[in-house]
Formats: C-alpha cells, sequence, structure tokens
C-alpha cells in the first residue's frame, strides 16, 4: 500500500524512493509490465498439455540465439579452400566440433534446436486448429504467427548452407534454381539472389549476414507482436469459451487464474521435460538418424559431384513434396513453376484460415465428424507428404504424393463449405474441468 502511495509522491515531486523498484517504476513500467502481463494476465484455468508449445517456442528462440553467438565467434564464412584443400567454412565447423571446448556441444545443441523448433512449432500450430485459436478475435496473433513460420523457414534454409557440405551446397542450388521457373524475370532473379551463377561464397556471405541478423530481429519482432496481440485480446482454450464474457464481482474473468504463479509453475514442468528428451537426442543421437543432420552434409562441399539423392531437412519435406507433385505444364508454363506455385501456396494458405472457417464453435470438442475427418485426413496427408519428400523420386510416390497434396489443398478449400454444413454442439457457458 505504502509503495504505491509513495510511488505517486516520488512521481510528482521528484524526491528520492525508498528502494530501487520505486526508482525504475517512476521511469520505466517495470511494474505495470510485470502485471499486465505476467501476474495480471488473467488465462483460462482449462489449458491442456497443448498450452505447453507456446512457452516451449520461446525456449527454443532463446537457446537458438544464445548458442548461434557461440557458433559465430569461430565460425568462417569462406567458400575458398584451405590449405589442405578442405573449404574454410566446412572446416571452420570441423574445429568447432574437435578442437573448441564444448564446442560439439553448442553446435550440436544449435542443429539438434533447428529440428526441435519446428516440432514444437508444428505443435503449436496444430493446437490452433484443435481449438479454432485462429477465429475472430485472433486473427491477428494467427497472422503474425504465419509470420513467423515464413521467417522461420527462411532462417533454416539460410542457416542450412553455413556448413557448406555436400547437402548444403546441393539443396541451396535446387531451391534457388527454382526461382529460374518464374516466367521472363526468373533466371535473372536467380543469379541476382545467388550473387553468382552458381551457389558460391558470395551466396554464402549473403546466407550467413540473412541468417544471423536479418531474419532473427524480424523473428523476435515478430514474436513480440504475436504476443502482444495475445495479450490484448486474451488467451483462447480447449473449450474455445470466451472468458472475457462472464467476470466476477473483482472485474476479473470467473474462468481466468494469473499466469503468474499458475501457468509459470506449469510451463517449468514442460520445459523440464521439453530439456530432458531435448539432451537424450543432443547427446545419444545429434543426427536424429540423420534426419536433424543428414549424412551428405559430412562431405566438403563439392561443385562438381551431384550426390544421386538430394533431399531437403524432414521439416520442409510435407511442402517439397507439393512442389514435386505438380508435374504437369499448365498455361504455356513447365510444371517446375506450377511446383513452385503450389509449394508457395502451401504454406501462406495457412494465412487465409481465420475467413475460411465458417463453423458457429471454435474448438474441435463442439464440432462435428466432417470437420473431424477432415482435420485427420489432413494430418495424415501431411505426414505422408513429409516421408514421401524424404525419398528419391518413383512412380507410386508421385502418384501418392498427388493424392496427398489433393486432400491437403482441399481441407482449406473445401472448409468454407464443411465447416457450416456439419453438425455442432453449442460451447458451454463455462469452461469445462476434466
Ligand atoms: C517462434 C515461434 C513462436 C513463438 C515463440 C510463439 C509463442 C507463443 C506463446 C508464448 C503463446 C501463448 C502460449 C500458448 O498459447 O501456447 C502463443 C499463442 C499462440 N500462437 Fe504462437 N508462437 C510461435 C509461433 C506460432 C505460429 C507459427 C503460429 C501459427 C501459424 C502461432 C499461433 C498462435 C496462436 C493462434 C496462439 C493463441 C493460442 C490460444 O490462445 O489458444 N504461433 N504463441
Amino acid at each position: 500500500m505504502a509503495a504505491n502511495t509513495n510511488f505517486e509522491k516520488y512521481k510528482s515531486d521528484g524526491s528520492i524512493p525508498g528502494n530501487v523498484l520505486e526508482w525504475v517504476d517512476a521511469r520505466f513500467p517495470a511494474t505495470a509490465m510485470w502485471k499486465g502481463h505476467l501476474s495480471e494476465y488473467y488465462a483460462p484455468k482449462n489449458f491442456n498439455f497443448w498450452y505447453f508449445f507456446g512457452s516451449l517456442a520461446l525456449l527454443v528462440l532463446v537457446l537458438q540465439i544464445v548458442t548461434g553467438i557461440f557458433l559465430v565467434m569461430h565460425f568462417k564464412p569462406d567458400a575458398s579452400l584451405n590449405a589442405a584443400g578442405v573449404p574454410v567454412a566446412f572446416a571452420s565447423v570441423e574445429y568447432i566440433m574437435r578442437d573448441v571446448p564444448w564446442g560439439w556441444l553448442i553446435r550440436y545443441m544449435h542443429s539438434t534446436g533447428a529440428s526441435a523448433f519446428f516440432i514444437v512449432v508444428f505443435l503449436h500450430m496444430f493446437r490452433g486448429m484443435l481449438y479454432g485459436s485462429y477465429r475472430k478475435p485472433r486473427e491477428l496473433i494467427w497472422l503474425f504467427g504465419v509470420g513467423i513460420f515464413l521467417c522461420l523457414m527462411g532462417e533454416a534454409f539460410f542457416g542450412y548452407l553455413l556448413p557448406w557440405g555436400q547437402m548444403s551446397f546441393w539443396g541451396a542450388q535446387v531451391i534457388v534454381n527454382l526461382f529460374s521457373a518464374i516466367p521472363l524475370i526468373g533466371p535473372d532473379l536467380s543469379v541476382w539472389l545467388r550473387g553468382d551463377f552458381v551457389v558460391g561464397d558470395a551466396t554464402l556471405n549473403r546466407f550467413f549476414s540473412f541468417h544471423v541478423i536479418a531474419m532473427p530481429l524480424v523473428l523476435i519482432g515478430l514474436v513480440a507482436a504475436h504476443i502482444l496481440a495475445l495479450h490484448e485480446v486474451g488467451s483462447n482454450n480447449p473449450d474455445g469459451v470466451e472468458i472475457k464474457k462472464l467476470k466476477g464481482e473483482n472485474g476479473h474473468p470467473l474462468d481466468g487464474i494469473p499466469f503468474h504463479p499458475y501457468y509459470t509453475v506449469k510451463d517449468i514442468v514442460g520445459v523440464v521435460v521439453f530439456l530432458m528428451v531435448f539432451s537424450c537426442v543432443v547427446f545419444f543421437a545429434p543426427e536424429g538418424g540423420g534426419y536433424f543432420l543428414e549424412y551428405n552434409n559430412f562431405i566438403p562441399a563439392d561443385p562438381l559431384k551431384t550426390p544421386p539423392h538430394i533431399a531437403p531437412v524432414w521439416y520442409f519435406t510435407p511442402f517439397y513434396s507439393i512442389l514435386r507433385a505438380m508435374v504437369w505444364p499448365i498455361l504455356g508454363l513447365d510444371a517446375k513453376f506450377w511446383g513452385v506455385v503450389a509449394m508457395g501456396a502451401s504454406v501462406v494458405i495457412f494465412a487465409f484460415l481465420p475467413w475460411l472457417d465458417r463453423s458457429p464453435v471454435k474448438s474441435i470438442r463442439y464440432r462435428g465428424p466432417i470437420y473431424k475427418t477432415f482435420l485427420t485426413l489432413f494430418v495424415i496427408a501431411f505426414v505422408i507428404l513429409g516421408y514421401l519428400g524424404t525419398q528419391p523420386p518413383s512412380y507410386w510416390g508421385e502418384k501418392v504424393s498427388q493424392v496427398c497434396s489433393l486432400i491437403y489443398f482441399g481441407f482449406f478449400l473445401l472448409m468454407p463449405w464443411y465447416s457450416k454444413v456439419d453438425k455442432y454442439t453449442p460451447e458451454p457457458e463455462r469452461v469445462t474441468m476434466n
């Protein structure tokens, strides 16, 4: 009590406050921010397992930035060959792995962290789809999220070139070449992107610059906007009930509890379990069976030797499969062009979800069988596309990926129809606790 009265006094007469916090509060909204975003941010009391992944995404973001800072201390973005005939960039990664004290740990944390980031973000997005968290009034949270996802894909793509292994080199070569399929400007555009006629030193330097500064800055900005938007409208929950509609005498939602300490404690449990699994991978299986670090990438980049099978890292493979599924030239434009369009569309289409979904209820708990079937088919198609993208092209692979791409896009494009005609149970007034 006394602190508040004193606070007003210090603010008006400029006298010396009794403690550091009061001094700070008179100049910066520290306590107000703590209250607004933590101790007095009321979150629905029925959060479940699916609500761990937002805070875990934040944790992995911090992990990636911190380990990245230490990697940059020893990494050299240089494609020229050293005295032993090995590219300097590749050799600098080997140096980190073998000679820098704990360098192997930092590098494996960063490479495993990349895959962990996508696992966590995919689950986080899926939660949004389960509970209709993208629906009004949370459209902007979702749109910032889609922006984050695009940025994250860029960040991972740029980062993968840096160790300058065979997969880094040829993966970047394939992806940048895709841009040459764009009519008229394509060929010049891909030269402009690479900074050379083939992926080379100029490409490595610009990808390094994007990976360590441009993308992380945008990513951090978008994450801040994402959370500010969330705290403006309040969190959704597994019932899809708007808790702000029902407030108690104290003005707080009847179904809400302060984020701190209740959810900070809950999230710490998630963090501990996550770190246990993460450590197991980092210490015992950092290559993730060739999925987290591909075997070909332990061979230095060689522009004269194309690997027989070039596949992106697992988190790109569902989208890569959609690219490969387009095999027909349409309107005089070649199949590669339509593949690029389909791949781009398969990511951007998420942004339209808030407006495609016409169901009267948000949460899967109250939706009917049609939505549940479509969502299940979507997940199965996504997983199959992901698997096929890791495999060399084949006749049946192509056919199956075409069917799965149809299901993938059907989930989104037919949503205005099936979400409207589907049966539903009205949402309850209050959240439910099982
Ligand atoms: C770096 C990546 C990301 C971080 C750090 C992040 C962080 C968070 C945090 C801390 C929350 C609140 C806690 C929670 O609800 O779990 C949240 C909520 C949310 N996020 Fe993200 N997020 C990220 C990516 C994404 C992406 C890619 C999407 C979707 C495309 C997304 C969509 C949402 C939605 C819709 C909510 C509100 C959920 C609800 O209230 O039910 N986020 N995010």
